[in-house]
């Protein structure tokens, strides 16, 4: 495992705090406890994954999404004071706090080595490859410093893209292109989720 500088962080949410689905970028694994309040989890497997805003790790859906069991497989349910949960990476989960108060610490680290056993494990690779090759990507799409990707960055960013090829890679860059129409149509209303998202994020009294 890779372990980044800062690998812990405290989330004080108040309730009604729900973040978008997402899955964490840097391929992390987290542990996550509750240590006041009561969160409801939605976890959705990376093999029915949720369309995603292109090249990013938020999904991309608009404000009345219904997960149809039909299509996606997840799983329901709450974590209460005492809970510790392991989310493994590419794991799609939408949080919602449920009390005045919710406390959670949170854990994550990086494998050394991919998983492409999955359909959101292989588009996280074909990324990496992206970024690595066409640098200018990093700059249009992520906050994060992708030269420490994982904690290690090179090493990591190496081990992930070795086993894609360019095509594959190409493929990757068309498939998150033909994202964009649907991006533009849920535009504002992924920027009101987003923004009452950072608005109310660790806002506790
Ligand atoms: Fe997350």
């Amino acid at each position: 495992m890779s372990v980044r500088k800062s690998p812990m962080r405290l989330f004080m949410q108040p309730r009604g705090h729900v973040t978008l689905p997402h899955y964490d970028g840097n391929s992390l694994h987290g542990f996550n406890q509750q240590v006041i309040g009561k969160k409801k989890w939605i976890v959705t497997s990376p093999n029915t994954p949720l369309p995603n805003i292109p090249f990013m790790f938020a999904s991309l859906v608009g404000k009345n999404f219904k997960y149809n069991p039909r299509v996606y497989d997840f799983y329901e349910f709450e974590t209460v004071p005492g809970d510790l949960i392991f989310l493994p990476r590419y794991m799609v989960h939408e949080v919602h706090s449920m009390e005045p108060v919710n406390l959670n610490l949170n854990w994550v680290c990086t494998p050394t080595s991919p998983n492409e056993s999955s359909i959101l494990g292989r588009r996280e690779v074909e990324i990496v490859k992206l970024r690595k090759t066409l640098p200018l990507i990093n700059k249009a799409f992520f906050p994060d410093n992708f030269s420490s990707y994982g904690g290690q960055g090179q090493e990591l960013i190496d081990r992930y893209s070795r086993e894609v090829s360019n095509t594959r890679m190409l493929k990757r860059l068309v498939k998150e292109l033909a994202g964009y129409p649907r991006l533009l149509v849920l535009a504002k209303q992924l920027k009101e989720r987003a923004n009452e998202f950072s608005k109310n994020n660790f806002n506790v009294k």
